[in-house]
């Protein structure tokens, strides 16, 4: 079957290079891509949001699968797009209904969504500008640091952490007006979740759902967790702590209510569900959730599914997930992510990256921020290259992958050396 799938960054290319590897796959397409993605499939230069665009393309080149890597064509409703138009009830849609979407899209929601499940998270209430002196209140009886979300689609900007009561009041009248624009307007405020983080991946039609193997990113841009967030410097999978105990209580406390909760809402749903946990003294409780996989999570996810995706995603388009199994391989999966210096404030781009003349079979370059531009690889972004290695281990995940990260070359690279620190 013809295969496309949504998105141009490394999440997207390690779901290209996995569906490239299915016999049922035909032609596979990337919208818009990158250099990465072109050696897997055919690139096309659409835009993830531009539904029109997208269904004269599906119609065009006789698409069967869809596959939506990033958040906000699914919050924007492309699965309800295509699915109120019956010429494309054939259509296999991998991702959510918009309903289903707003669990990421709007921060309220999710938080009302878990209240009503009794899903373990932080104590939080949701405010306005006309709510202000009660916000305050609610500050007050809060122990600092103070956690402030804007509700909607921030690009993973829209959380404040704030030691003091008055930078949470300074805070939240500019996010009030209209600091992070519209997805600002409605503001949660939470308890501070002191613990240790790590994201768990579920695929879900609506009713069974398949647990793939957890992972943990590491989002500050500098070494031992410090700096400015980024969407993500590294990630290993498995995640040690994540063991038998806790994953049993995540999925008896967290995912089982999840599934079962969109099920009583009767709200459509068929992807991933990403679930950002903290985990406080082997308890879990949910930071976020997420409609997607996450990235770079999905580069040390993915490769560790061994077995043929496209199935799997077959399966979950038709509703028929429960017959399922996923097999996952043993020992572990690292990524490293170099990005463009200066990254995740201002950096240049148009750097052309030189890579060893060969790549060793127990690694994985999935790009991110990079283009094809006359006959050279180039950066195209902050984050440019995840690369991926397998081990027996972590430590030898990593090393495999620090070593192939200082032999690929572009100026003013940078990546953190100390991925998986936190949990020798
Ligand atoms: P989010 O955009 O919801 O993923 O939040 C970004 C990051 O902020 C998370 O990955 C956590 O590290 C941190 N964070 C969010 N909510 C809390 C909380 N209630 N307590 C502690 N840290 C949090
Ligand atoms: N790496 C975090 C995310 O994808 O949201």
């Amino acid at each position: 079957m013809n295969i496309l799938v949504l998105g141009s960054g490394g999440r997207e290319h390690a779901l290209a290079w996995k569906i490239a590897q299915s016999p049922l796959t035909d032609d596979l397409f990337i919208a818009p891509g990158n250099a990465g993605t072109a050696m897997v499939g055919t690139n096309v230069s659409l835009n993830a949001e531009d539904f029109p665009a997208i269904e004269k393309f599906i119609l065009d080149r006789d698409i069967h699968m869809l596959v939506i890597g990033p958040e906000v064509p699914l919050v924007k409703g492309i699965y309800d797009y295509f699915r109120s138009q019956y010429r494309f009830s054939g259509l296999f849609i991998i991702g959510p209904s918009r309903e289903g979407a707003l669990l990421e899209g709007s921060k309220a929601f999710a938080k009302s969504f878990m209240e009503e499940n009794d899903i373990p998270t932080a104590r939080h209430r949701s405010f306005d500008k006309e709510t202000l002196e009660q916000a305050k209140a609610f500050l007050k009886e809060l122990e600092p640091p103070y956690v402030l979300k804007a509700d909607g689609l921030a690009a993973g900007k829209g959380v404040l952490i704030l030691e003091e009561y008055d930078q949470a009041v300074k805070a939240l009248n500019d996010m009030f007006r209209g600091k992070f624009g519209e997805a600002g307007r409605t503001v949660v405020i939470e308890e501070y979740l002191d613990g240790i983080e790590c994201s768990v991946f579920v695929l879900t039609d609506g009713t069974s759902y398949l647990l793939l193997p957890e992972a943990k990113d590491y989002k500050r841009v500098g070494e031992g967790d410090t700096g400015l967030n980024t969407g993500g410097m590294g990630a290993v999978s498995p995640v040690p702590f994540a063991d038998g105990d806790f994953l049993k209580k995540v999925e008896e406390r967290i995912i089982r209510p999840t599934i079962e909760g969109l099920h009583s809402r009767k709200i459509i749903y068929r992807g991933f569900i990403y679930f950002g946990l903290m985990n406080i003294k082997g308890d879990p409780y949910v930071i976020e959730y997420n409609v997607r996989l996450g990235d770079p999570e999905a580069e040390v996810v993915i490769p560790r599914i061994d077995q043929d995706i496209v199935p799997l995603f077959q399966a979950l388009a038709t509703g028929n997930l429960e017959a399922q199994e996923v097999r996952v391989t043993a020992g572990s999966v690292a990524t490293v992510m170099l990005v463009s210096g200066g990254y995740p404030g201002s950096y240049e781009k148009g750097k052309e990256i030189t890579f060893p003349a060969e790549i060793p079979e127990h690694s994985i370059l999935f790009h991110a921020g990079t283009k094809e531009q006359d006959g050279k690889i180039v950066t195209a972004g902050g984050r440019v290259l995840a690369v991926s290695s397998y081990g027996k281990d972590m430590q030898e995940a990593l090393a495999r992958s620090y070593e192939l990260a200082e032999k690929i070359d572009f100026e003013k690279k940078y990546y953190r050396k100390d991925i998986g620190f936190d949990l020798v």
